[in-house]
């Protein structure tokens, strides 16, 4: 298990992108980011992901105990990138394929179980509402066995008991791994954050969680004041 550390700006033709920033994804735990829209959380996960290659980070990308980051990452993105030639199984098992591994169907069946879309599992994407593809891409990031996972508003297009469900199988699946989970819902950062970021124009501030082990019930009263303090720094920061 590693420790990630973030540090630098980014760029695009002389346009800062974000100003200097630092922050460390500790080894085995969740991180959470919040930030306004604009402010640069999916460049971040791009730049850790090497996928970015318009936007420059003047800075460092490292694993604190050292070693190469390439195969180590898997990354959920904002939009599904679900390949619309393929129905949701075949997409699930993408990462086997790409691979040239033999598709682990036992695997992926019990992950589109647990997703809740064994019904439509031969649908292709655009037989699936917004929050069934979002699902097809969670199990499908789920499949993965890297150590450092990106989630790119992975919960976003869900109802609110899907949402709760669905962070509660990837508390459970992702245990261990070291995560980044970006999102806009100050809910779901008290609920899973061992550390919480929020990201503005001024920097990076660290907010301290609730106490306790995640995931941490959505109506302990600790969870719900830290969900409040969330809102009033992002709106304070605006
Ligand atoms: N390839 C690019 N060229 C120029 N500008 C870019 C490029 N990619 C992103 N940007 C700009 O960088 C800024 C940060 O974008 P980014 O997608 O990281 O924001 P975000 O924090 O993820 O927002 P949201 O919450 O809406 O998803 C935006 O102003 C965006 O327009
Ligand atoms: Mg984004």
């Amino acid at each position: 298990m590693q420790s990630l550390l973030f540090e630098g700006s980014a760029w695009v033709d002389e346009i800062q992108i974000f100003p200097r920033i630092s922050f460390t994804m500790q080894a085995g735990s969740w991180t959470c980011m919040l930030g306004p829209s604009g402010v640069g959380k999916t460049t971040i996960l791009r730049l850790i992901a090497g996928l970015e290659s318009e936007i420059v980070l003047d800075g460092r990308i490292e694993l604190k105990e050292g070693g190469r980051l390439t195969g180590q990452i898997s990354l959920m993105s904002q939009t599904d990138n679900l390949l619309p030639w393929l129905n949701a199984t075949e997409n699930v098992v993408l990462g086997n394929r790409l691979r040239g591994e033999k598709p682990n169907y036992d695997k992926a069946n019990a992950l589109i179980e647990k997703v809740g879309l064994t019904d439509h599992r031969k649908k292709k994407p655009y037989a699936l509402s917004g929050g069934q593809r979002q699902r097809v891409a969670l199990a499908r990031t789920l499949m993965e066995e890297r150590p450092i996972v990106l989630l790119d508003e992975p919960f976003s297009a869900l109802d609110a008991r899907v949402r709760a469900e669905m962070q509660e199988l990837a508390a459970q699946h992702l245990q261990g791994k070291t995560i980044l989970l970006v999102t806009h819902d100050p809910a779901e950062a008290a609920r899973l954050g061992e550390s919480i970021l929020v990201l503005s124009m001024n920097g990076v501030k660290d907010v301290c969680p609730p106490e306790g082990a995640i995931i941490r019930a959505y109506d302990e009263h600790t969870v719900l004041a830290c969900q409040g303090q969330l809102l009033r720094l992002l709106r304070a920061e605006a």
